[in-house]
């Protein structure tokens, strides 16, 4: 048995090797051109201080224990009080990934007879969650608000809600969902809109509370449900789901990864919140400007949606392995996507800006990239 399982995975990892799927681990090496730390938190001295500070302060490290036991700590509950005021919801709840989050949303809210539609690009996340779930999943061309109402029109009936699953920007296109029209379509029938802020919450909306702040006032949170992922502008690690109360109380008393899981690091939750204080003040606001503005001049160099996801599309898999390749060579941290995170045939760097990165570093990187391709 231990002999057939071996030889199936040698199998499966030559095939990966041979068709140019395979994957290592690498670490960080050059200029960053790759990571999520949108806004240069992960590594800040002020964040690094705060945590120094709270550790010799007694602050404790391990959960020690599910949230519905000993794990829930002064520190959970007063980031998720901050959030729900900072994301302007009425709740929140803090998840130790956001992976966790959006499978958990996913696998415990919709029932039997429920359907999911959802962005044929939304994030592995939801997917599996959809797969795991009770209800049956249907995707909608990405971005296609028609597709979308055919959908709802076509499975609309007074027993079933139906759910609909976007990203505000999407993680390997850097383009934006266009909310306002979904929310204009959805309303029309019994919905529930789950808006994954993955990659926009920190940097868009105002003070960076996210996207979906433009369409509160229209759904109110008994429809919408936001994900806001920590690890990426935010530079800490969990996922905050934003809900109504009944929302926040079903995961609470049905969400298994909720509730057969240790708590997040109490440090975890209490650095969160202070990333998200740090990213309401004046120096939060310059870093978002000084992103904002090199999204522009990136869009000028490498077209795309302007946003700081900035995709080069290379095609096949190997190109875009040799293209990483060499750019890494020239002392550039760039990775290249391939199938299955991006559909086949369209492998890509996924160029990805830092509040940090100097127009000029990215002119040089254009220059160095149309040398090679
Ligand atoms: C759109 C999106 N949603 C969810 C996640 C998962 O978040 P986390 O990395 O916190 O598990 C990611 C991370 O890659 C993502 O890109």
């Amino acid at each position: 048995m231990a002999e057939q399982a071996r030889i199936l995975f040698e199998d499966e990892l030559t095939e990966l090797k041979e068709n140019n799927r395979f994957r290592t681990l690498n670490l960080p090496q050059g200029l960053d051109l790759t990571s999520n730390d949108y806004l240069g938190m992960a590594g800040d001295p002020f964040l690094r201080q705060v945590a120094i500070d709270a550790l010799q302060n007694g602050l404790d490290i391990g959960g020690a224990g599910s949230r519905l036991l000993r794990g829930h700590t002064q520190s959970h509950k007063a980031l998720e009080d901050y959030a729900a005021m900072y994301f302007n919801a009425p709740q929140s709840l803090f998840f130790s990934s956001g992976f966790q989050a959006n499978y958990a949303l996913l696998t415990t809210l919709p029932k039997r007879g429920d359907i999911i539609l959802y962005d044929s690009l939304i994030h592995a996340s939801m997917r599996d969650g959809i797969r795991a779930s009770d209800s049956k999943g249907y995707k909608f061309t990405h971005n296609d608000i028609n597709h979308l109402e055919v959908l709802l029109k076509k499975h609309d009936a007074p027993s079933k809600t139906l759910w609909v699953c976007v990203e505000a920007l999407y993680s390997m296109d850097g383009d934006f969902a266009p909310l306002n029209d979904i929310v204009k379509i959805i309303q029309k029938h019994n919905t529930i809109l789950i808006v994954d802020e993955a990659h926009s919450s920190g940097i868009y909306g105002p003070k960076g509370r996210g996207l979906s702040q433009s369409i509160i006032q229209k759904t109110g949170h008994d429809r919408l449900i936001t994900v806001h992922t920590c690890g990426k502008a935010i530079g800490v690690a969990g996922g905050l789901v934003c809900a109504s109360e009944s929302i926040i109380q079903a995961l609470i008393n049905k969400a298994r990864p909720f509730i057969y899981s240790t708590a997040p690091m109490p440090l975890q939750a209490y650095l969160v919140q202070k990333s998200l204080e740090f990213l309401d003040t004046d120096e939060g606001e310059n870093r978002r400007a000084q992103l904002l503005d090199l999204c522009k001049h990136a869009q000028s160099l490498f077209g795309g949606a302007g946003s700081q996801i900035v995709p080069i599309i290379l095609g096949d898999d190997h190109k875009a392995l040799s293209v990483a390749a060499k750019l890494q060579a020239q002392g550039y941290d760039i990775r290249a996507i391939r199938p299955p995170t991006v559909a086949e045939g369209t492998a890509r760097l996924r160029l990805s800006l830092s509040s940090s990165l100097k127009k000029e570093q990215l002119e040089n990187f254009y220059s160095e990239l149309r040398t090679i391709i």
